[in-house]
């Protein structure tokens, strides 16, 4: 386990897994085509998750949420460790279908959740899920339409403040943490969850590069995760940057064993979607064929995505 920062804090005691070479390029990062101009009360980047995440939505929460939701959930075993009063309103930054709102509004008897995401269209997702929780948890989670750096609530309001796999995609990380510790008040407790930047590929993504080139189609572009935090000590340095102290980062992974199917139905249905579906159906059928037959030349070796993640806590100073 690779833990680094300063000493003062307990160490956060998630399971240890060791990272083996198989690495995905995250769905969330990866854009095929031009990005949507459209207007919006934000700045650039933010318009084009929230279109993104907007037309995405659906797809997001049947084919990607399920894979990456334990990881999400983690956070919850990492609050868990983190020192309790008895009323305590708790923030969830870029909440997407709101699995970890519910799941800590469900720990936490008596805790009021704030949900918040830029995405319309992920809010109503998470509208969908929650609905089928118990009146008593539904009734302390609120869900708002706001961006990461521009957060609805008066200073000094949560006690604590948590956001999972949302900081790669703010426009800037900084201002995003600093707003979420206005948002704190001084003592509070930050959690966060974040992809750790990887080189190595997903040997299933490099077969579907190939079947593609193959078919005569342009193979997917590659390098999104450039945004990732690069390393736990990094991310420590830009929480004391932004105003917290006793950061402390520490490694893990997120493993997912694909079969030959469920990758290119997670393909199909999700992750290269505008491609598929637009593509002749011979055309379609022969690429499927030919893709299968190469993931199932990998074994289950290839089809198992590892995906780094980093998970930090920290005070408000
Ligand atoms: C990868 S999903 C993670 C969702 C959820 N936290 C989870 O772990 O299941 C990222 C979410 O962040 C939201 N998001 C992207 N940019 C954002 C921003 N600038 N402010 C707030 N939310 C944002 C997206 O709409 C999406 O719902």
């Amino acid at each position: 386990m690779a833990v680094a920062g300063d000493s003062g804090t307990g160490p956060l005691r998630l399971p240890r897994i060791d990272l083996p070479r198989a690495i995905h390029q995250r769905p969330e990062d990866r854009e095929r085509g031009p990005k949507f101009p459209i207007w919006s009360w934000h700045h650039g980047c933010v318009t084009d998750q929230q279109a993104r995440y907007d037309r995405i939505a659906d797809g997001y929460a049947t084919w990607w949420a399920p894979v990456h939701r334990p990881a999400t959930l983690q956070l919850v075993d990492l609050l868990g460790e983190l020192p309790r009063t008895a009323s305590r309103r708790l923030l969830d930054v870029g909440c997407g279908t709101g699995a970890f709102a519910a799941a800590v509004a469900h720990a936490w008897p008596g805790t009021q959740v704030d949900a918040v995401d830029v995405s319309a269209g992920m809010l109503e997702v998470a509208r969908r899920e929650l609905a089928g929780l118990p009146a008593d948890i539904r009734r302390r989670i609120h869900l708002n339409q706001a961006p990461g750096d521009a957060l609805p609530f008066p200073d000094g309001t949560f006690d604590v403040v948590a956001s999972a796999f949302v900081i790669q995609l703010v426009p800037s990380r900084f201002r995003a943490l600093r707003e979420m510790r206005r948002v704190l008040r001084p003592g509070g407790r930050l959690a966060i969850a974040a992809w750790l930047r990887a080189e190595e590929p997903f040997p299933a993504d490099e077969a579907y590069d190939a079947a593609l080139l193959a078919a005569g189609e342009v193979p997917r572009s590659g390098g999104g995760d450039h945004d990732d935090v690069a390393s736990a000590s990094e991310l420590e340095a830009v929480l004391r940057r932004a105003g917290f102290s006793r950061p402390k980062a520490r490694i893990d992974a997120l493993v997912h064993a694909f079969t030959p199917e469920s990758y290119l139905e997670f393909l199909a249905r999700f992750d290269d979607e505008d491609l598929l579906s637009s593509m002749q159906p011979e055309a379609r059928a022969s690429l499927e064929a030919d893709l299968l037959a190469r993931l199932r030349a990998l074994g289950p070796a290839g089809l198992r995505m590892v995906l780094p993640t980093v998970f930090a806590a920290a005070v408000r100073r």
